[in-house]
Formats: C-alpha cells, sequence, structure tokens
C-alpha cells in the first residue's frame, strides 16, 4: 500500500508518501480500506515528539478515518467484508499505524458504523473532536442550561462543542479570530461571536451579558487568551482545558480561581474506556440527531496533499480538514 510515513521526530517535515507494508489483521482485528481520513493538531504534536505517546518508527500518523473492511482477523463475529466502519477511538495513529494510509488495521471494538444521514466525510472527521467536546461539556455532570464559552470555536473541536452545546440547551459565546468565521458561527447558533484578539473582547462580552457570567468555559488555545477567559466568568465557574494552541499560558494570580471558587479540569479524549467513548458517542449522535446538525467539512484533500493539508488545518479551518484517498 501507500502510505505517508514519519520516519523521524522532528516535525512534518519528516513525512514522506512511500511504499509500506499491507497491515494483517490480528485476533480481534479487521484492516479497512481507507476513503478518507481526518486530520488533528495531535498529529502535528506527535510528530514533533511532543505527546505523551512516542511509537516506533516509522510510524504513520492519522487518529480519525473511514472505510471498508477487506480482511478480517481471528475471534471477529459481526464484521463482514466490504462492511463499511468509522474509526472510534484508541490507539490508531498513536501507538499503532494510523489512517494516513491505504490499509489500517483497527481492533473491533474501536469502530462503530456511520451515523445515519451523515456523509463519509461528515463520519470520518467526527469521532475524535466530538468525544473530546462532549468531555468538555459533560465532566462537570449535568449543568443546568449554562452560558458556554468557546475559545477555538471554529476548529473542529469547536464546532462541535459549539453544536453539542446548544443541542444541550446552553448559550454559547464563540470566540474566533475570522470576520467571516464569526459570521458562520453565528448561523451555527452561537448566541455570540467575538474576536479574541480586540483587547476589548471582554468587555464587549460583559456588556452583551449583562448581570450573567460564563458558566463553563471550553478552552482550546491557552495562552495570554486563557487570563481573559477567567475575567468572563461568574461564580462557581468551570473550565475544561481542551488544548494550547496559543502555548503556554503565563502568569496569572491564583486569587482570580479563588474569590469566584472557579474550577479548572483537564479533558483526555483518551482516557476515556472502551466503554465509555461507545456511550459518549451514542449520547452525543442522539443530541445531534435531536438537533438535526451535522458535523462540518473545511476542506478535502487529496492523499497526496497531506503537508497542503496540514498547512490549511494550522492556519484555522471552519469545521474538519480532510484527506481523500479512495
Ligand atoms: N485534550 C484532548 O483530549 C484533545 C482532543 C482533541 C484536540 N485537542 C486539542 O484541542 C485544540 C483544538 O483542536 P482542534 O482539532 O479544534 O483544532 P483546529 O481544528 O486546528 O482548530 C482550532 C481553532 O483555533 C484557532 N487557532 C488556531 N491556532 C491558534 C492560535 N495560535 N491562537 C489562537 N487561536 C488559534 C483557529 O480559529 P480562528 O482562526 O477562527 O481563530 C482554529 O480554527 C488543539 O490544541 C488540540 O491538540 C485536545
Amino acid at each position: 500500500m501507500r502510505a505517508w510515513i514519519l520516519d523521524q521526530f522532528g516535525g512534518l517535515d519528516h513525512l514522506r508518501l512511500a511504499d509500506a507494508p499491507d497491515p494483517s489483521p490480528g485476533a480481534g482485528e479487521v484492516v479497512l480500506d481507507l476513503e478518507f481520513a481526518a486530520l488533528n493538531p495531535a498529529d502535528r504534536y506527535l510528530s514533533q515528539g511532543q505527546y505523551p505517546a512516542a511509537p516506533p518508527l516509522p510510524h504513520v500518523l492519522g487518529r480519525d478515518g473511514i472505510g471498508t473492511v477487506s480482511a478480517v482477523g481471528s475471534d471477529v463475529w459481526r464484521l463482514t467484508i466490504g462492511q463499511r466502519l468509522v474509526v472510534l477511538r484508541g490507539e490508531t495513529g498513536v501507538s499503532r499505524w494510523g489512517t494516513f494510509a491505504q490499509r489500517v488495521a483497527v481492533e473491533t471494538d474501536s469502530l462503530v458504523l456511520p451515523p445515519e444521514g451523515w456523509t463519509l466525510q461528515q463520519s470520518a472527521g467526527a469521532p475524535l473532536v466530538y468525544l473530546t467536546a462532549y468531555q468538555a461539556l459533560t465532566q462537570w455532570g449535568d449543568l443546568a442550561p449554562s452560558m458556554v464559552l468557546i475559545t477555538g470555536a471554529s476548529g473542529g473541536v469547536g464546532v462541535a462543542a459549539l453544536q453539542l452545546a446548544k443541542a444541550l440547551g446552553h448559550g454559547v459565546v464563540a470566540l474566533s479570530r475570522d470576520p467571516d468565521k464569526r459570521k458562520a458561527l453565528l448561523t451555527l447558533g452561537a448566541d455570540h461571536a467575538l474576536d479574541p484578539t480586540d483587547p476589548a473582547w471582554v468587555a464587549k462580552l460583559k456588556e452583551s451579558l449583562g448581570p450573567r457570567r460564563v458558566d463553563l468555559a471550553i478552552d482550546n488555545i491557552g495562552g495570554a487568551l486563557f487570563t481573559q477567559v477567567i475575567e468572563t466568568m461568574g461564580g462557581g465557574g468551570r473550565i475544561s482545558v481542551v488544548g494550547l494552541l496559543g502555548g503556554p499560558v503565563p502568569q496569572f494570580n491564583t486569587a482570580a480561581l479563588f474569590f469566584r471558587r472557579l474550577k479548572i479540569g483537564g479533558v483526555a479524549v483518551g482516557a476515556y474506556t472502551r466503554a465509555e467513548a461507545h456511550a459518549a458517542w451514542d449520547a452525543l449522535l442522539a443530541l445531534m440527531q435531536r438537533s438535526g446538525s451535522k458535523p462540518l467539512v473545511d476542506r478535502v484533500f487529496a492523499f497526496d496533499e497531506l503537508p497542503a493539508a496540514f498547512d490549511r488545518l494550522a492556519a484555522g479551518p471552519l469545521g474538519k480538514v480532510l484527506l481523500r484517498i479512495r
């Protein structure tokens, strides 16, 4: 098969499209002939050696994808050749070879059927970001209808968090640096859309919210924005820390936390057990079906355009960036 091979850590420049051995399915595994794969910032971090996992090299990146079963290992009962399946979770693209390849071997309990009514592309790009957004929204238990602020709201996790928050009955404040994307986020259901590079955004938000404040922040960015997000929080507010695209958070005064009893909690989609991931997936699909929202595809690149697809992801997409494999 053809695959994007990572020969050494040090970044995406070390990826090359090459011939690689076809995977064969182990016990409890199937091989998928991939149709689409989706990109995630985690792929870049892993290529840079900035990820908890350091797989043996050469490695194939890619956490998300959809394809049809072309080989079945022993101890596989319900899956058959030709069946179309989506990678839900697991070690694919982390400690095992991933989806930036024509074929991938996946454990059967890490696979799900494509959601009804979704395109192949929507299905391929959804699992990692929707599970992450769901964990960020629900890790604090059931929240009464709340005001949810989302940083990096135009990205994969951001759009998922916006759609799921609205489906759960929350109000949403969406932050994006791009005016067109802010308009799109309002169309997707955000109640407020603000530019985090505007020095007055916190004051403008407080003015729009009146006496209300943010109850839950989902932070994909970190960096200097994190301390500004804290300023928008009401008493007892929670912050789900998802990502760090803006880099490390500069010093801040912890008094900002204790006077309002703010709680900060990390999100780790990989910490979902198999059973938890399947339960979360079923729950979030029910929410999406009830609200009628579908995942947003930003752009689809040809298989040999993976570096350009990563450039698009780094520039800031609106939804998911995908690779067409077959
Ligand atoms: N903890 C977990 O389990 C978990 C799981 C999945 C993802 N993540 C992390 O969550 C973060 C978001 O992931 P994603 O898939 O949503 O990423 P994404 O699709 O690349 O979107 C992120 C959005 O953030 C904005 N952005 C990008 N770089 C920025 C920067 N340097 N400063 C400020 N804003 C920036 C862009 O929006 P605008 O251009 O519109 O401003 C972009 O659309 C990443 O750090 C990722 O690694 C964590």
